[in-house]
């Protein structure tokens, strides 16, 4: 069976990445291999906490770290679907079982609309890697993304019926601003998703107190449609 880590040093992917950011001259640490390795992570920690069977674990940490190779030529407009066409095509040679939820978790990684638990998980952990570390020129000068700037960790855990997704901060936030900003709510769609998965209460909270959002943050409808990608 095709593993993880042979994904991660293969010179084809690590070169798909680095392809992306060397195209850009703006810096490229939100798109680029270590994000997809930092996702993949993420969705580790969760799967661990779940009981997800190794081979499962193994599978959904591919489909992380393909997420955002679609970038690699054309950038971020389609990245998904392009992604999803690339990643098929890796895979297509190889042993490893559940292709389709891998194909399916790249394509939807950006709106996390489908039920695909892989896809649910990896929308997550996509989404909590907000950390000032990924923080490009860009995105230091957007309204609202620039608040991303003063977040300096998140961890997460489950804790009786309850998943608790906590943010450390330096608190310079301006909560407004950085409550208005579209991307807060597919934070919130994310976590609220996989709650709902698996019949869990959830928690969000920034420097130990509630994060308190506007109530229509969280009822997306299943089609995210309404928000940019
Ligand atoms: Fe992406
Ligand atoms: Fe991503």
């Amino acid at each position: 069976m095709l593993q993880y880590d042979v994904v991660m040093n293969d010179r084809w992917v690590k070169g798909m990445y680095a392809k992306y950011c060397a195209t850009l001259s703006v810096d490229t640490r939100n798109h680029g291999i270590g994000h997809a390795i930092t996702v993949a992570n993420t969705c580790e920690k969760f799967a661990r906490m779940v009981n997800m069977k190794e081979e499962r674990i193994n599978e959904l940490k591919i489909a992380a770290l393909f997420h955002d190779i679609g970038i690699a030529d054309f950038g971020k407009v389609g990245h998904n679907l392009r992604g999803a066409n690339m990643t098929r095509e890796y895979l297509s040679n190889k042993q490893i079982s559940n292709k389709e939820m891998i194909y399916d978790a790249v394509k939807n990684h950006t709106n996390g609309g489908v039920e695909n638990l892989y896809c649910k998980i990896l929308f997550f952990a996509d989404k909590i890697d907000v950390c000032k570390n990924r923080m490009t020129g860009i995105g230091a000068k957007t309204r609202g993304n620039r608040q991303f700037a003063h977040f300096e960790g998140v961890d997460f855990g489950i804790l009786n019926d309850t998943f608790i997704v906590k943010f450390k901060t330096n608190g310079k936030i301006d909560m407004n601003e950085l409550n208005s900003y579209y991307f807060v709510a597919k934070i919130f769609t994310s976590i609220k998703a996989l709650a709902d998965h698996f019949k869990l209460k959830y928690m969000v909270l920034l420097d130990g107190k509630d994060w308190v959002v506007r109530p229509s943050a969280v009822n997306i409808p299943k089609s995210m449609s309404l928000f940019r990608q």
